[in-house]
């Protein structure tokens, strides 16, 4: 083929496979087999990787993502985006009817849609092009997560037709149908990973993530509601949103106009019992005024517009019978009780388990053993036990009590004054509490090492190649290769990274270490006032508490958990590995002026120092440390996990940035 076949061939092939995308995703009307769909996509990669010069954005071999990591910028929207006043009744709808019957004379009529319960995203298209895609953000402004909304197959990247106005948004909801969810939330069981609460946080985290590859592999869908812009084809909502469906957006099918405040009550009665029957979540109905021109004229409060409203379904209560209850041992040692249920549909998914918190939820219910529960789930929530159908105990049922003995290790549980958790005292002993402290030692915000995972950590516990933190040090390479999913690369990246973290600045490992009640920001405090984990080991109660944001409760763990000679241990293990013990003292002796004049900002989390010894050193330097962002400052001292803004505006006043590679050796550290 010479350039101009191919040219014409890339451009049959994408129009081809958007038009099956759409017949597929949008239509629910497929007409090629999921095979042919394939070859053709191949075809067309192949064909523009040998042709960059004909690549495009909105190709649809785009939407496969990619494994870019990138932080989000943030957009302000051209319109703000607003929520809804809520009601909960139809004599609230009433009042609001009345409102606006009080505000206009013009008889009107409305038109009520399903509230669909996801996360809203607003997209501007230009020449029937998508060119952003933006979450609500705070309203006013948004992360721009085009990348990923692109691997949403029912969003169309270039419209059909050619009727769309040349510039205008479109606003709707991203949503996880409850089949995804269900499987999602099956595969993170399986790995052991915390589950989403519900479709909503799923797809608002799916949303969200930097890895666009793994959002295309999550199945999101998006359903539009709200057209903004200046050349709307109609003066009403209605019919502008049936033109959308036109250009290849996804509407929803169950909207209806109604004149009379009795057909939208009936619109409401149906669809709290219908929606049951929808694959994605709805948590009410909302109402609009159908005419724009007398939108306009109603207008907006601070908040939200007047001229419609959202009614909020109940949240939906089923019955169901206690099987029995697990009790799971956390790395803290606090025992959880957790219920297991006659598996029931709530809501639109099924319910098998929900969290009886501790041993004072269970008291306070006067639990029996078989008993009916009731099971609740609003929009935000888990599932919730929030009572007992006493009317279906038998009367020979025996009380529930909570367990004595801790379900790993037997161990007698213990309870504090004044706690509501029962705990298990075995920290040294207990499975669960040893693997999840290991877990938390490695975690990114602690010792961050890269490619080792709970699933990981399991493995080599139960093939007991370790037993503390500590052992992770002596790991070699022929022990790592065997284990399931994991090759010479990944042993590699694994030692490489244990390696690195013997780097890892003090206040970081004193927050790996895990400790009770010891968290980032304890860890911060206590290292910069101390110095060094001798130090801290040696101090007294006093001394402890007269450190700022310390307490009784905090001074007494830290005194507890270097009591227990196990903990010693680990920690002398630790530092002959050469893991950092003590803060990087940065003497104020051999001043120089390599910074003079110089205004730095820091930024992020380093590898090798903390941010209190990286301003030191640049006080040492000559350099000074600004805590803001003006055209005046000099450097960026730029770590990990800046956030979007502050990125955005260092790159918008032209700010040089430096890693902390390049910073140290600027200063010749
Ligand atoms: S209209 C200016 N219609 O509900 C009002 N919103 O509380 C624009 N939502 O942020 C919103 N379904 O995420 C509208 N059919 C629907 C909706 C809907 C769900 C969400 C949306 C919005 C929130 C408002």
């Amino acid at each position: 083929m010479d350039k101009n076949q191919i040219k014409k061939r890339i451009a049959t092939l994408r129009h081809e496979l958007e038009e099956h995308n759409y017949r597929y995703y949008v239509l629910n009307a497929p007409v090629i087999s999921d095979f042919d769909f394939d070859m053709r996509m191949r075809e067309l990669m192949q064909l523009e990787a040998e042709n960059p010069e004909f690549s495009d954005s909105n190709s649809p071999t785009q939407r496969v993502g990619s494994d870019i990591n990138r932080e989000f910028v943030q957009v302000a929207h051209k319109y703000p985006m607003l929520s809804l006043s809520n009601s909960y009744s139809e004599g609230e709808v009433a009042d609001f009817d009345q409102r606006i019957r009080k505000l206009t004379s013009t008889p009107f009529e409305y038109v009520c849609e399903l509230k669909y319960d996801g996360t809203s995203i607003s997209l501007t298209y230009e020449q029937g092009r998508l060119v952003r895609a933006v979450t609500r953000g705070d309203g006013e402004k948004g992360d721009d997560v085009t990348e990923n909304i692109k691997t949403i197959r029912s969003i169309p990247l270039v419209l059909r037709g050619n009727n769309y106005p040349p510039e205008f948004e479109i606003r709707g909801e991203i949503l996880l149908p409850f089949s995804v969810f269900e499987e999602i939330n099956q595969q993170r069981e399986k790995n052991g990973e915390a589950l989403f609460a519900n479709p909503r946080n799923a797809a608002a985290g799916t949303l969200k993530l930097q890895n666009s590859s793994i959002v295309a592999s999550r199945k999101l869908d998006a359903y539009f509601y709200f057209l903004l812009g200046d050349n709307l084809p109609y003066d009403t909502h209605y019919d502008n949103l049936q033109k959308a469906r036109e250009w290849g957006f996804k509407i929803s099918e169950h909207m209806q106009k109604c004149t009379k405040l009795e057909e939208v009550f009936v619109f409401l009665k149906k669809w709290d019992i219908d929606r049951k029957n929808l694959p994605v979540a709805t948590d009410g109905v909302v109402l609009k005024v159908n005419s724009l021109p007398l939108q306009q004229e109603l207008g907006f409060t601070a908040k939200s517009p007047r001229w419609a409203i959202a009614y909020k379904f109940k949240a939906e209560r089923v019955v169901t019978r206690l099987i029995s209850i697990d009790y799971q041992v956390g790395r803290t040692g606090a025992v959880t009780p957790v219920a297991n249920l006659e598996p029931v549909q709530l809501a639109g998914t099924t319910v098998k388990r929900a969290s009886l918190h501790n041993s004072d939820i269970i008291q306070g219910l006067d639990l029996h053993n078989n008993d009916m529960l009731y099971v609740e789930k609003g929009g935000e929530i888990i599932p919730k036990i929030i009572g007992v159908d006493f009317s279906q105990r038998q009367s020979d049922a025996t009380k529930v009590t909570f367990i004595p003995e801790c379900p790993e290790c037997k161990t007698p549980l213990v309870r504090s004054e004044g706690e509501a958790a029962y705990y298990c005292p075995n920290d040294t002993g207990c499975p669960p509490q040893i693997k999840g402290r290991i877990e938390h030692f490695i975690s990114r915000k602690a010792m961050n090492i890269d490619g080792l995972g709970e699933e990981t950590v399991d493995l080599l516990f139960d093939q007991r190649l370790i037993h503390d933190a500590a052992d992770l040090y002596k790991l070699e390479k022929e022990q790592l290769v065997p284990l399931e999913r994991m090759g010479e690369k990944s042993a590699e990246r694994i030692l490489k990274s244990l390696d690195d973290s013997k780097n890892v600045p003090f206040e970081r490992v004193l927050f790996a270490l895990g400790i009770r009640f010891v968290g980032e920001t304890v860890a911060k405090k206590l290292a910069s006032a101390m110095g060094s984990i001798d130090a801290i080991r040696e101090a007294s109660y006093e001394t402890l508490i007269s450190i700022g944001e310390i307490g009784d409760k905090i001074a007494n763990s830290i005194l507890e958990y270097f009591n227990n000679p196990a903990h010693i241990e680990i920690i002398e293990h630790l530092r002959s590995q050469g893991i950092q013990f003590e803060s990087v003292k940065i003497s104020s002796e051999s001043q120089s002026d390599k910074l003079k004049g110089l205004s730095i900002i820091i930024s992020g989390t380093f590898a090798k120092h903390s941010r209190d010894e990286l301003k030191a050193l640049i006080e040492k330097h000559g350099g000074k440390n600004v805590s803001s962002i003006s055209k005046n400052t000099s450097y960026l001292l730029a770590g990990e996990n800046i956030g979007p803004s502050k990125m955005q505006k260092v790159v918008d006043l032209n700010i040089p940035i430096l890693s902390e590679d390049e910073f140290l050796k600027l200063i010749g550290e």
